[in-house]
């Protein structure tokens, strides 16, 4: 029987409710489709960071290294400045394990209304695809004169030709696989350095896809053009901070933070992929058990796609999205009643091949 070494961190909050789930939901499709998931949990995470003074153990990136896939809930505590949790823990492992592509799918659930008047499933289902090692978040700079009025603070947007290059092809390749349509984000009106040079690689690599149709709009113009026409869109790049924002907007166009899924991805398979929700750790909801698991369920489906189980990935997705049908088991962020649990065991019930509850 196949068995995958499973890395998790359930990390601080409503991460640590939603993992459980998701671990719940893998269990039944191992289960149903012949494999195993053989899981190793590390503590790391805002809680770690108060009583030891680092966000995960020095070596470890080394103990990750082998696993087959990284499982995360979210990391972040009120107590902890964010930029420290952030830094410590989910950037170093996207940029240690050079997971470069972050794929995040934005589709409207049927059984959802969504925020927009009159769409339907059919009109919202965008992926998108994010620069996720270095743009507006390659984490160089400085402050100098920290603290009087002479103060100076850089942040230094790095776009090296070999990343935006990469990422592009990625964003294409996924094009290729669903309605041939991309739509890359720039901002090259005003930044006439990076922007500019991102359009004129994504032009170059355009050349390589003459069967996929590109349109290149600026961030401002995608933020508007994603509510009001989301059915234009297909597959979706950009950069780091860019596509940050915007696919924030595409989970808000998904009804519920508590339903964006993503994965971290080094598309060369030399090191460990990493899924998470897109949601944080969300400390207003944390310890109540209300928080909706969806996004780490779906998170998980993508995670399978990942590890060569479409299969088991297509029964995840469609037992998650015949629960959100039915409509009996929802958290109070889709309007419902039901607790992180019972929405995860009525999926698990589903996968495992049992009726939605
Ligand atoms: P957040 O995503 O934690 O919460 C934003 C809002 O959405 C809150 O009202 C929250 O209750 C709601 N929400 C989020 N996920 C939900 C779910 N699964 N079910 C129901 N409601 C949900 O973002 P926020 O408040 O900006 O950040 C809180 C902490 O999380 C911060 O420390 C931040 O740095 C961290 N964070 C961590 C991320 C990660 O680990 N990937 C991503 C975003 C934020
Ligand atoms: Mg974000």
């Amino acid at each position: 029987m196949t068995r995958y070494r499973l890395a998790v961190i359930p990390g601080d909050g409503i991460g640590r409710e939603v993992v459980p789930e998701g671990l719940r939901v893998l269990r039944a499709a191992g289960a149903r489709f012949g494999f195993e998931i053989e899981t190793t949990e590390f503590p790391w995470g805002c809680a770690y960071y108060l009583e030891r003074g680092e966000m995960m153990d020095a070596d470890g990136l080394a103990r990750l290294r082998d696993c087959d896939a990284i499982y995360l809930g979210a990391v972040g505590d009120p107590r902890v400045p964010d930029h420290i949790s952030l830094w410590g823990l989910l950037l170093r492992i996207r940029k240690a394990f050079d997971q470069y592509a972050n794929v995040r799918p934005i589709r409207l659930l049927e059984g959802i209304p969504g925020p927009l008047a009159g769409r339907r499933p059919e009109d919202v289902d965008i992926l998108f695809v994010r620069e996720n090692t270095e743009g507006e978040y390659s984490g160089l700079g400085g402050r100098l004169n920290p603290g009087t009025p002479h103060e100076v603070a850089l942040q230094t947007t790095v776009f090296t030709r070999r990343s935006t290059e990469r990422i592009l092809r990625f964003a294409f390749d996924q094009a290729r696989l669903r309605r041939k349509k991309l739509a890359h984000v720039t901002k090259s009106n005003a930044m006439q350095y990076t922007a500019v040079m991102w359009d004129e690689v994504a032009e170059a690599v355009a050349h390589d896809y003459p069967d996929v149709q590109v349109w290149k709009l600026h961030v401002d113009a995608a933020a508007y053009q994603m509510i009001l026409h989301p059915d234009w869109f297909d597959v979706m790049v950009g950069s780091n901070l860019f596509a940050d924002i915007l696919t924030d907007l595409g989970a808000a166009l998904q009804g519920s933070l508590g339903l964006a899924a993503s994965a971290n991805l080094d598309p060369t398979r030399a090191n460990p992929s990493m899924f998470e929700p897109v949601h944080g750790s969300a400390p207003d909801i944390a310890g109540q058990g209300v928080a909706n698991p969806l996004a780490a369920l779906w998170t998980a489906s993508l995670m399978l796609d990942h590890l060569g189980e479409a299969a088991a990935a297509a029964a995840v997705f469609g037992a998650l999205q015949t629960v959100v049908r039915s409509g009996e088991r929802r958290t109070p962020d889709l309007g419902g009643h039901s607790t992180t649990a019972e929405v995860g065991r009525a999926v698990a019930e589903v996968v495992a091949g049992g009726a939605a509850r």
